[in-house]
């Protein structure tokens, strides 16, 4: 197992499109474990990205179950070459990144999608996903793309925040963020 480097903006390979993945194999799966390690070494991370290590290629994952505040979600997801099927509403929500560490942005979503897309055995798999969760795996599928929250802000002056430093109080435990 290990933990991989995260690319950080404005690192010019996250705007790479990346490939879909071919071979469903023990390569392919022993990767999916060092990314899901990086992902739940990071702060607050409920999703990740192949190309947010430098692989590119279409793998994400999103846990959604890890949240402070509990969420409708459907747990530990693997989708790898996944595919929006259908939008549909819109809100506007905050969204972090590990590629983007020190800011947080207020992006349009849609609220509910359906997708589609295959396990790590090559599978299909198909997911309706709300809320919270529909928003990280747009956020996800995004880097598929070379987009970052940041290619959506409605507006850089008003919707981009710069993250609060927490400092830890040394009475007590340290909050994961
Ligand atoms: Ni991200």
């Amino acid at each position: 197992m290990a933990i991989f480097e995260i690319l950080t903006y404005p690192d010019e390979r996250l705007k790479q499109e990346s490939a879909l993945v071919e071979q469903f194999d023990a390569e392919l799966h022993g990767f999916i474990a060092d990314l899901e390690e990086t992902m739940r070494a990071g702060p607050g991370g409920v999703g990740i990205a192949a190309p947010q290590v430098g692989r590119f290629q279409r793998i994400v994952i999103v846990d959604c179950s890890v949240t402070r505040k509990p969420v409708p979600n459907h747990g530990r997801l693997v989708l790898i070459n996944p595919e929006v099927l259908t939008w549909d509403g819109m809100e506007v929500g905050r969204e972090g990144c590990m590629s983007v560490p020190d800011y947080t942005g207020n992006v349009i979503r849609a609220t509910q999608i359906t997708l589609a897309a295959q396990d790590e055995q090559g599978q299909p798999l198909e997911f309706a996903f709300e809320g919270f969760e529909a928003r990280a795996v747009q956020h996800e599928l995004d880097h598929l793309d070379g987009l970052l929250f940041l290619d959506r802000l409605v507006s850089r002056r008003n919707d981009l925040f710069r993250r609060k430093v927490y400092q830890p109080k040394p009475t007590k435990a340290k909050k994961a963020e």
